[in-house]
């Protein structure tokens, strides 16, 4: 077991559904502290920064489009394990597809509109968490 940190964002579908609470709710009941958090409305250079490892992608513009239409909470969160711990709380990147309680199961409506991002690896965890914090933001 080793203490992770991971960067998750609540995208603009549960910022626009009212389902902050709920998240986070779910992360501290399984053990996760928050670090840092802020919510931010991103630009679309800001938006397409954060995926550019998804710009050859069919769906790349629609996602920063979709990332920079409204407010977002982009947080970090710290537990043994954080990174896959996150990914098996969001469930899979489809909702149709994730499995019964998960976050996205619970709350997203399409695979683009899918209400949360985790990092997929404690090296892209470290990445995403400098895009957004500097280390005074960080506790
Ligand atoms: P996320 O886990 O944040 O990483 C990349 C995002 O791209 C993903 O969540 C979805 O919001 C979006 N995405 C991934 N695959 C598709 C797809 N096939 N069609 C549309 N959007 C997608």
């Amino acid at each position: 077991m080793s203490l992770e940190r991971t960067l998750t964002i609540i995208k603009p579908d549960g910022v626009e559904q009212g389902n902050v609470g709920d998240i986070i709710q779910i992360f501290e009941k399984n053990q996760f502290k928050i670090r840092a958090a802020k919510m931010l409305h991103l630009t679309g250079a800001a938006a397409g920064g954060f995926y550019a490892v998804h710009r050859e992608r069919p769906f790349y513009s629609d996602l920063v489009r979709y990332m920079s239409s409204g407010p977002v909470l982009v947080l970090v969160l710290e537990a043994e394990n954080a990174v896959s711990r996150l990914r098996d709380l969001m469930g899979a990147t489809d909702p149709k597809k994730a499995s019964e309680g998960t976050i996205r199961k619970r709350f997203a409506t399409s695979i683009e509109k899918n209400v949360i991002h985790g990092s997929d690896s404690e090296e892209n965890a470290k990445t995403e968490i400098g895009y957004f914090f500097n280390a005074l933001e960080l506790v």
